[in-house]
C-alpha cells in the first residue's frame, strides 16, 4: 500500500455497525494500516432512513473475525465516544496482522479500552432495560400505544429494544430517546430520529405527571402486561402525536443478527473475563496463583447470585486436581469448595479409593455461587454455557500455575469448561485430555445425591470409587513419566 495514500471514512453518527463492517471488509482487503486511516461520523438524515453505501467502488471481500472480535465490535460501536471506530479498526488490524490472540492480552492498553467501553455499553443497556416507564395512550387516531422516554449515555437502542420486544410483543410500544426512537407495531421493529425531551414529555405526560412516573419503580422486566394497563392511564396529548415525524416510524428494519455478513469463526481462544469493574486489578496480567486470586476476589460475579468467590485451594503441583461446577449454598457461607453435601460424599469416595483430599487441588469452574432466593432458601441454579465460558480464563489460568499432573473433570459444567464444549458424560467417561492437560471425566457426586432409589445410589457409588481409584493409579504414573 502506498504509505502516502490517505483514506478518510465518513460513516453516520450513531452506532453504524453495517457501515463499519462494510469499510472494514474493504480497507482490510486494500491492506490500508490505521495510521493511514481517519474517521468521523456524519449526522444526516440518512441515518434514520437507510445508509448510503461508501464511495469505495469495491465491496471488499468478507474477513474472517473471531466471535469474541465479532461480538466486541457490535458492542463497542455503539459506544459515544467519538474514536470508537479508529480504535476498533486497530485492533482487527493487528488480529490480522501477527497478534491473533490479542484479546486474551487483557493488559493491552487497546484491549483494556475497548473492553471497558462494551462494558459501558452493556451497563446502559441494563440501565434501560430495569429503568424504562412506560405510559398508556388511548388515542382514537393511533389507537392504543405505550411510550416511554429515556436518556441512553450511548447508542444503544437496537441492542436494547430486543428485550422490550420479547416481553412486550403483542402490544404496540414507542421508545422516545434523545438517540434515536423505536417504534414496534407487534410485527416490525422501526428505528426513528432523536426526539428532544420536552417534545417527548408532552407526548407522554399527561394524568399522570412525567414525575410521577418517572420515580415510580416501575419496572418493564417484572412487570405483567394486566399490571402495566393497570398501571397506564388512558387519555394523551393527541396534538404532540400527531406532530410526530413519520420518520419516528420509519423504514429501517432492525437486524438483530449483530455480524451478519462477517464470517465468525470461533476458535480455541480462551474465554473473554469480565472486566466490569475490574479493569484496575487486571491492569497487570496475574503473575501467581495469588494475583489471580486477587483479581478473581475484586471482580464481580458473572453470574446471579452470590457476590463472595469460593477461591481452589490444595497444594501447588498436586498429582490431581478436582474441578466441580460452582460453590454451592455452604461452600458460599463458609468460602472453601466441596465442603457440603456434594462434598462430603466425595471424601467419603476418596477415602474408600485411597486418596488424601489435603494432597490433592480442589477447585470450581465457576467461582461465584448461582442462586435464585425463594423466601429463606436459596436455590442452586446452573450456570449457562456463556457464563461457563466467561469463568474459563480464570480456571485456565489457574491450572496453569497449580501444574497439576491430572485434572479431573466432576460433572458436564466442568467438562465444558475444561473441554472448551459441552460433552456427554455418559459416552466419555474415562481418560480425557484438556489443551495441554491429562484429564478424567467423571459425574459430579450431587448427581449421585439426586438418584431416587437406594440401589441406584449404591451402583454409582462403586463406579464413582472406581473411577477414583483409577484417577489415582494414572496421576502416580503420570508424576512418574
Ligand atoms: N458442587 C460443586 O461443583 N462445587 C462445590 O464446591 C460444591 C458443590
Amino acid at each position: 500500500m502506498d504509505p502516502t495514500v490517505h483514506q478518510h471514512i465518513t460513516l453516520n453518527g450513531g452506532a453504524d455497525l453495517q457501515g463499519f463492517r462494510q469499510a472494514l471488509r474493504i480497507l482490510t482487503w486494500s491492506n490500508i494500516p490505521p495510521e493511514q486511516i481517519s474517521w468521523s461520523e456524519q449526522e444526516s438524515a440518512e441515518q434514520f432512513g437507510g445508509r448510503q453505501p461508501l464511495t469505495f467502488g469495491m465491496a471488499g471481500k468478507p474477513i474472517i473475525l473471531q466471535r469474541m472480535a465479532a461480538e466486541l465490535i457490535s458492542n463497542v460501536v455503539c459506544h459515544s465516544l467519538p474514536g470508537k471506530y479508529a480504535m476498533l479498526y486497530r485492533l482487527v488490524w493487528r488480529m490480522q496482522h501477527d497478534e491473533p490472540r490479542l484479546l486474551s492480552a487483557t493488559h493491552d492498553p487497546l484491549v483494556m479500552g475497548l473492553n471497558q467501553m462494551a462494558s459501558e455499553v452493556r451497563r446502559d443497556v441494563e440501565r434501560m432495560h430495569a429503568g424504562l416507564c412506560f405510559r398508556e395512550i388511548n388515542d382514537a387516531e393511533i389507537g392504543e400505544r405505550f411510550i416511554a422516554w429515556f436518556e441512553p449515555e450511548h447508542f444503544i437502542l437496537e441492542p436494547a429494544a430486543k428485550h422490550f420486544i420479547e416481553r412486550f410483543r403483542s402490544l404496540d410500544w414507542t421508545i422516545l430517546t434523545p438517540k434515536g426512537s423505536l417504534c414496534w407495531d407487534r410485527k416490525e421493529l422501526a428505528i426513528g430520529p432523536p426526539v428532544g425531551r420536552s417534545a417527548s414529555l408532552e407526548v407522554v405526560a399527561s394524568e399522570i405527571s412525567w414525575r410521577t412516573c418517572h420515580e415510580s419503580t416501575f419496572n418493564p422486566a417484572h412487570v405483567h402486561i394486566p399490571t402495566l394497563r393497570r398501571y397506564a392511564s388512558q387519555q394523551a396529548t393527541r396534538k404532540s402525536w400527531r406532530n410526530r415525524s413519520d420518520a419516528a416510524c420509519g423504514l429501517i428494519p432492525a437486524a438483530w443478527s449483530r455480524v451478519d455478513g462477517v464470517i465468525e469463526q470461533e476458535t480455541a481462544m480462551p474465554a473473554k473475563r469480565n472486566l466490569k469493574e475490574s479493569s484496575a486489578a487486571a491492569a497487570e496480567e496475574p503473575k501467581s496463583l495469588a494475583a489471580l486470586n486477587r483479581v478473581i476476589e475484586a471482580s464481580p460475579p458473572m453470574v446471579e447470585g452470590s457476590h463472595k468467590a469460593v477461591l481452589g485451594e490444595g497444594p501447588m503441583h498436586p498429582a490431581i486436581a478436582f474441578v466441580g461446577e460452582q460453590p454451592g449454598d455452604q461452600e458460599d457461607i463458609e468460602g472453601r469448595p466441596f465442603v457440603g453435601p456434594a462434598g462430603k460424599l466425595l471424601n467419603r469416595a476418596m477415602e474408600e479409593a485411597g486418596i488424601d483430599r489435603k494432597k490433592t487441588y480442589v477447585t470450581n469452574a465457576v467461582k461465584h455461587f448461582k442462586f435464585v432466593q425463594r423466601g429463606k432458601r436459596r436455590l442452586h441454579q446452573t450456570p449457562t454455557a456463556g457464563e461457563v465460558k466467561q469463568y474459563r480464563w480464570w480456571l485456565e489460568k489457574e491450572l496453569g500455575f497449580v501444574e497439576p499432573k491430572l485434572v479431573v473433570a466432576l460433572g458436564a459444567t466442568a467438562v465444558h469448561a475444561l473441554a472448551g464444549k459441552a460433552l456427554p458424560i455418559g459416552k466419555n467417561r474415562g481418560p480425557a485430555k484438556f489443551g495441554g492437560f491429562d484429564g478424567y471425566i467423571t459425574v459430579h457426586p450431587s448427581f449421585l445425591l439426586r438418584l431416587p432409589d437406594e440401589d441406584a445410589r449404591q451402583r454409582e457409588y462403586k463406579a464413582l470409587v472406581a473411577d477414583l481409584k483409577r484417577i489415582d493409579r494414572l496421576s502416580h504414573e503420570a508424576s512418574r513419566a
